[in-house]
Parts: structure tokens; C-alpha cells; sequence
């Protein structure tokens, strides 16, 4: 058997993707509690192809995720998935929109009461009625994929980090997606699970025709993995285009993102008020007794 034959349902390889126009994101706004997260985002995710995101921590990068999966709806502007407005639909049309995603949460968010096996065979469970024992084929050829078919007895509290995210990758494709939706497929795995979970994806996305969105942290990881990678920063595209193309890119915000340094146009700090102002101000001058009072007392 191949490797794709081993990880799709038995489509032997042939693209179930619906072949269309990718994910269109127009002038996007959004907005959590007042903070402005996204402002005027617009972007073209192809169809086929698989796309990293990247940018620094807070950024909007999970938020971008859950904008394109209707989890939330942006304040402004739109998300065509596959031509379709996802904040214009009813919520039933949105689900049957949702079903052909596949999801890894940043945190991988498994079932703490259902054992490996079980939370990989959830949403075959939900939404399929096939017999049982293609549904133990189906698990057991995702848990095979991710290395961890040994492990279906499991808790999710019985695993370590990488593990977790393995098997939160292992139910996200259970369904074989057309779209994959990656937060972090990387974080806690050391470099052969790592390794693994790379090819995992390439095959996903060159076997099936999959498209896939990740986010990364990792410029390398992702680099090597996606046809395009997209840089946010300031809630807008700072950098769309291929590994080459970011590596020449003129923009000194994504140079020293690319590049990992502290100075440059990218702040480092969440936006606070003035850190000698919050140093020195009210608590700590009423600490120390100054200014001194100048009432009189008694
Ligand atoms: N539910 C929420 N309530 C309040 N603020 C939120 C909420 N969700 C996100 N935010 C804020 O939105 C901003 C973007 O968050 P998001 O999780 O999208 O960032 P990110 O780019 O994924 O960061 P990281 O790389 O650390 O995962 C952050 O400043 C965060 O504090
Ligand atoms: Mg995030």
C-alpha cells in the first residue's frame, strides 16, 4: 500500500477537493474587545497548494484561522471559501461548508475522557454511518500515520505534548478533508516526529490534493513545506509569496522576522502604557511615601 492509499479513505489517491477558488479573503477587519486585530487584510489562498502563516506571537494568526472557518465572522469585509460568503450562510449550510475542513487546534484540544482511538473516531462517528469495522480500518490507518497506532488505548492525560499533537493531526484528517487547517502542527515534536509530520502533510497535500494552511513559528519548517508562505504583521500582509520571494522581500519587518532579531520596525511587547510611568507610578510612589503628604493630620 502507499502512502497515500494508507491515509485516505480509499480514494487511492485521486482528488476529492472540490476544485475551485481556494479561500478569498477581502478586506478583512476585525476587531476582539475594543483591540483592533486585523485591518484591511486581503489575501488569495490557491486552491491545491499549502500555505504557511507566519508572524509574531499575537499577531492574528489563530484569529485569521478561525475567521476562515467560520468560527467567527470578521467585523468587516469577507471569507469566500470555495466562492461562499461563510458569515452569508445559515448555519446548517455552514456546517456541511465546515465538514469538508479539518481542524488542529493550537491547543490540540482532545476528549480528556476518550481514548486515543475514540477521539480519532469522533467525527467518523458523527458524521458518517459507516459499519464499524471501517471505522477501526479508518482510525487505525491515521493513527498509523502519525506513528501512534500503538497508543489507541490511551488517555489523552497518559501522553506527552508531541504525542497529543499527533493524534489532534491524526483526527483532524480523519475525514479526509479538502482543507487541512493547521495551528502549530509543529510545537513539542522532537525532529523525527517532526520529519514525519512534514511528509504526512506533503502527501496529504500532493496524494490527495488537499489544500493546507499552517501556521508556524518555525521559518524553517515552513518554509520547506509550504508553495507559499504569507508573513501578518499589524493585522495586515506584510509578505505573501514563495520561500524565495519572502527571502528577498524589501519590507525590514519581515527581514527581521525571517531572521529572528529584536531591533526593527516589529515590536516585542504586547502594547502597554509607558514602562517608567507603570514603574514609578501610583503603587509604587505610595510605597515609598512620595510625594509626602502634605495634609495634617490630628
Ligand atoms: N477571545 C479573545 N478575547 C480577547 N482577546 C483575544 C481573544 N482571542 C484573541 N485575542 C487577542 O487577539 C490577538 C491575536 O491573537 P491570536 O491568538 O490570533 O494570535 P497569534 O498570532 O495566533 O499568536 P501566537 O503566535 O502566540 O499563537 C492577541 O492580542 C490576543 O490577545
Ligand atoms: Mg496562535
Amino acid at each position: 500500500m502507499t502512502d497515500s492509499e494508507a491515509i485516505s479513505n480509499g480514494r487511492h489517491g485521486r482528488p476529492h477537493a472540490p476544485r475551485g477558488a481556494g479561500i478569498e479573503l477581502v478586506d478583512l477587519h476585525y476587531s476582539v474587545k475594543g483591540r483592533k486585530i486585523l485591518s484591511g487584510l486581503q489575501l488569495s489562498i490557491p486552491h491545491g497548494k499549502i500555505t504557511a502563516v507566519m508572524g509574531p506571537s499575537g499577531t492574528g494568526k489563530t484569529t485569521l484561522l478561525r475567521l476562515m472557518t467560520g468560527q467567527v465572522h470578521p467585523d468587516r469585509g469577507r471569507v469566500l471559501v470555495e466562492n461562499q460568503n461563510l458569515a452569508g450562510l445559515s448555519a446548517r449550510d455552514l456546517y456541511r461548508v465546515r465538514r469538508h475542513m479539518g481542524f488542529l487546534f493550537q491547543q490540540s484540544a482532545l476528549f480528556s475522557d476518550l481514548t486515543v482511538f475514540e477521539n480519532v473516531a469522533f467525527a467518523l462517528r458523527e458524521h458518517t454511518d459507516l459499519p464499524e469495522a471501517l471505522v477501526r480500518i479508518i482510525v487505525l490507518t491515521k493513527l498509523h500515520a502519525v506513528g501512534l497506532r500503538g497508543a489507541g488505548d490511551l488517555l489523552p492525560g497518559e501522553l506527552s505534548g508531541g504525542m497529543a499533537r499527533r493524534v489532534a493531526l491524526a483526527r483532524a484528517i480523519v475525514l479526509d478533508p479538502s482543507i487541512l487547517f493547521c495551528d502549530e502542527p509543529f510545537v513539542g515534536l522532537d525532529p523525527i516526529s517532526c520529519g514525519v509530520v512534514l511528509r504526512l502533510l506533503k502527501v496529504l497535500n500532493e496524494a490527495l490534493g488537499m489544500s493546507i494552511v499552517v501556521v508556524s513559528h518555525d521559518v524553517h519548517e515552513a518554509q520547506a513545506l509550504a508553495h507559499n508562505n504569507l508573513i501578518v504583521i499589524d493585522g495586515r500582509v506584510a509578505a505573501y509569496g514563495t520561500p524565495r520571494e519572502l527571502r528577498d522581500h524589501p519590507a525590514a519587518g519581515v527581514q527581521q522576522f525571517l531572521h529572528g532579531s529584536a531591533d526593527g520596525p516589529v515590536p516585542y511587547h504586547y502594547p502597554a502604557t509607558d514602562y517608567y510611568q507603570q514603574l514609578v507610578g501610583r503603587d509604587i510612589r505610595l510605597a515609598i511615601g512620595f510625594p509626602r503628604s502634605t495634609s495634617k493630620r490630628g
